[in-house]
């Protein structure tokens, strides 16, 4: 499988400079067609990846499209090598193999005798994401990271779900004694409900352990141990959306280093960012601003009372309202056979006499590094809060959100593709982080 990867590389290096055409966008009102099924979480359709972390049930062809979340897996994961960190487009959807996807270039520090992992953003890149392939459907999630620093420079540790319930940590890399918190309910926007909590001694020089306790019926942001900030489910309650704006979908565990201020970005997210990315910067190490994260801890809650419970190693959405009711926690695994399957079809893996694919589909969100002949590429990322940005022909992920004032991207150039990947979270808040959506064709210029 590795040297058959290698090879597709190789082919599609010579691919580099095509410009593929666009696939089709998905969102409210907008299902992704039978061809390429799967709601990736930048707001675009493909198969592959598309069809498994971040994949929107929601605004797939089908509720099977996108393939089942593997559910929480506790425990304590130190981040000390890359040992269990591998690149969205090799993962084919085996939790039980890896616990962490990347995007971007992620590196173990110190080099000699690490003991954490650098997310790392270079200029020209979108920087790098670290993605759980598990998900945690109520849970405590603990991080134990440094920040990065420097104008519109955004560090992130959130909590996301397929249908963009989200809850954040982010940093803004010129105010380093404070974290901003933040939740979502499927991706709309409230500016309203962030917040800053303090952060002593300061967010960059010095490890920190920042915790999302997040039951059903309450979120705790805490730091150091020490409670900074609860939400009552009960307070959320929105009577024109008729439901708790509260996250309560299985989420992905998410980290990210990324570039709100890039001066392409919309003003609204370069200010709130602290202004555009000064790239000469004496907050650059190795040509890079990088963020550390030392360990994460999880620890699964049991599921909540009123589950429907038929097995006990996915998550799986039953309806589209995309609430807590419409969660199901099955035994249905589904691994793909190769980047070309989908929920529904997830294939065989490919013989190693088979020719390369030749179908032109998106197969991984930001970037196809596995074969077939599709390049896709930025990833623009979707800003909230006060500033929230989608932008130019950037599909809006966040179904809801109102006046986007910016744009940035995320994702990163890769070398030996030329395709450009593109880590991304979700939906991005003035905090929040949401992160991306992609957008095609932005950086193949
Ligand atoms: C958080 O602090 C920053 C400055 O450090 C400020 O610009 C922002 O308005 C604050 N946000 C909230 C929600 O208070
Ligand atoms: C309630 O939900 C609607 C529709 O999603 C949204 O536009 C509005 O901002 C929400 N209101 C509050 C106070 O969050
Ligand atoms: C879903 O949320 C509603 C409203 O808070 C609650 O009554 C119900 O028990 C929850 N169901 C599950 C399965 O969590």
């Amino acid at each position: 499988m590795v040297r058959r990867a290698l090879s597709a590389i190789f082919a599609l290096a010579t691919l580099a400079t095509t410009i593929l055409a666009d696939s089709a966008k998905c969102g409210p009102g907008n299902l992704c067609p039978k061809e390429t099924p799967c709601c990736g979480q930048y707001g675009d359709c493909g198969v592959g990846a598309f069809c498994l972390g971040g994949c929107d049930p929601l605004f797939s062809a089908t509720l099977d499209s996108c393939v089942p979340n593997p559910t929480c897996k506790g425990g304590d994961y130190s981040l000390d090598s890359l040992d269990d960190v591998q690149d969205i487009s090799l993962y084919l959807g085996d939790a039980s193999k890896i616990n962490w996807q990347s995007q971007g270039k992620t590196v173990a520090y110190p080099p000699k005798d690490p003991n954490s992992l650098l997310l790392t953003m270079a200029e020209g890149t979108v920087g790098s994401l670290l993605a759980s392939t598990h998900y945690v459907w109520y849970g405590k999630i603990c991080a134990t990271m440094t920040t990065s620093q420097g104008k519109g420079v955004v560090t992130a540790f959130i909590m996301m779900s397929d249908v963009r319930d989200e809850i954040d940590f982010e940093w803004i890399g010129v105010d380093i004694n404070n974290a901003q918190s933040n939740y979502y309910s499927q991706g709309v926007t409230v500016y309203t409900n962030a917040n800053n909590l303090t952060v002593s001694p300061n967010t960059v020089e010095k490890l920190h352990e920042y915790c999302i306790d997040w039951k059903p019926d309450a979120l705790t942001w805490s730091v150091d141990g020490k409670d900074m900030r609860t939400v009552q489910k009960k307070e959320t309650w929105n009577s024109t959306s008729n439901r708790f704006d509260y996250p309560q979908t299985p989420s992905r565990i998410m980290l990210s280093l990324w570039p709100a201020g890039l001066a392409t970005n919309g003003k609204g997210t370069i200010d709130w960012a602290g202004g555009v990315i000064d790239w000469n910067s004496k907050y650059m190490q190795n040509g890079y601003y990088f963020a550390r994260v030392q360990s994460i801890t999880v620890d699964c809650y049991d599921p909540p009372s009123g589950a429907k419970i038929n097995g006990k190693k996915s998550y799986k959405y039953t309806g589209t309202a995309g609430t807590n009711d419409t969660i199901q926690i099955t035994d249905d695994l589904v691994v793909l056979g190769s980047l070309m399957g989908t929920g529904e079809n997830p294939g065989e893996a490919p013989k190693s006499d088979a020719p390369e694919p030749t179908a032109t589909v998106a197969m991984v969100p930001g970037g196809n590094p596995g074969g077939g002949g599709r390049q896709e590429t930025p990833a623009s990322v979707a800003l909230s809060a006060g500033q929230t940005s989608a932008g130019g022909d950037t599909t809006q992920i966040n179904p809801t959100a109102g006046a986007n004032s910016g744009t940035f991207v995320q994702g990163t150039t890769n070398p030996s593709t030329g395709a450009s990947m593109q880590p991304g979270l979700g939906k991005i808040s003035g905090s929040a982080l949401a992160i991306v959506l992609a957008v095609l064709g932005l950086c193949v210029l």
